[in-house]
């Protein structure tokens, strides 16, 4: 009789349009270990994949509280052996101040880096969500060696880090650029575990948060990005979640302190296809 203390774990982080890809593509003849800070969103979630059939602990997490993801990562290891950390919870700049975006998209991620790093053992792999938006940041050389390796307790402490800014548009670049520096900052050390980890920064992606962001201000702008794209079509939680089990999988094990942008080739038509380039 096989139990589920036989299988390997994998910790999904986040329920929503990502999460739930993320979830069906790895949970099958795994232990899934899924979690959000929205006790309905989670409720929903497990609700839905144990009717699929698939084995799955839910797990109330705010990332942006440290105690609570170092649990998350104490009991998905009381279980065995990790084998992959996928981490797509996050607030957008339409919904979320700039506050929230620091705490949750910032702070949270480099709560994840720092609680897996404690239980990871070799071939584990982390997959920290950023966005594509990290890709037109340009920060202070400072800001960025801050990003990438202040103690996490001091990380919003930088005087280019405006916590009560009115445009949450900018908070949001900063806290995907300190998501991609970070994960490249940390990768020397995983891999002192034997361990790797990378971002994704998705393009316009179908899920409730890419959706509002198409309906948002910022809408015209973002459908331009898409039109000026190779792919001209927006991206799917598949899409992102087909780029997750490579970046998991052995056939990514040289790929460390990366960054993998799936964005249908928009950052590229920015560049090329709008006027910008030098
Ligand atoms: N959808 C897009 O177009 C797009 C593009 C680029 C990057 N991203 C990034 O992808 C990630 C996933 O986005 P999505 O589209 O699946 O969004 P989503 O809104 O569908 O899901 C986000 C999930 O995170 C959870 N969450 C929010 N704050 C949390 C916290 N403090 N602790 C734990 N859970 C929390 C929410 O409850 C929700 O279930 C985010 O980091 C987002 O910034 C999204």
């Amino acid at each position: 009789m096989v139990s589920h203390l036989d299988r390997n774990t994998v910790v999904v982080i986040g329920a929503g349009g990502m999460g739930m890809a993320m979830a069906r593509r790895f949970a099958s003849g795994r232990l899934l270990v899924l979690a959000d800070s929205s006790a309905t969103r989670l409720e929903n979630a497990l609700a839905a994949l144990q009717g699929e059939g698939h084995t799955v602990e839910g797990l109330g997490t705010d990332v942006s509280d440290r105690g609570s993801v170092e649990q998350l990562a104490k009991a998905a290891r009381s279980h065995g052996r990790i084998e992959a950390v996928v981490h797509t919870a996050g607030v957008s700049p339409v919904t979320a101040t700039a506050r929230q975006i620091y705490q949750v998209d910032l702070l949270g991620t480099a709560h994840v880096i720092d609680a897996f790093f404690a239980v990871a053992s070799p071939t584990m792999s982390l997959v920290c969500v950023a966005s594509m938006a990290g890709q037109f940041a340009s920060l202070s050389g400072d800001l960025e060696r801050h990003l990438a390796t202040a103690p996490t307790d001091l990380l919003l402490g930088h005087s280019e880090i405006d916590l009560d800014a009115p445009d949450s548009a900018v908070a949001y670049v900063v806290a995907k650029r300190g998501n991609q520096l970070r994960v490249q900052a940390a990768a020397h050390a995983w891999g002192g575990k034997g361990a790797r980890l990378n971002t994704i920064s998705p393009g316009v992606i179908s899920t409730p948060m890419g959706v509002e962001e198409l309906q948002g201000p910022m809408g015209a702008y973002m459908q331009s990005m898409i039109d000026l794209s190779g792919a001209r079509r927006l991206g799917t939680p598949d899409d992102i979640a087909g780029a997750a089990a490579f970046l998991t999988g052995p056939e990514s094990s040289f790929i460390t302190g990366n960054d993998l942008l799936v964005d249908g080739g928009a950052v590229a038509g920015q560049r090329w296809q709008a006027g910008s380039a030098p």
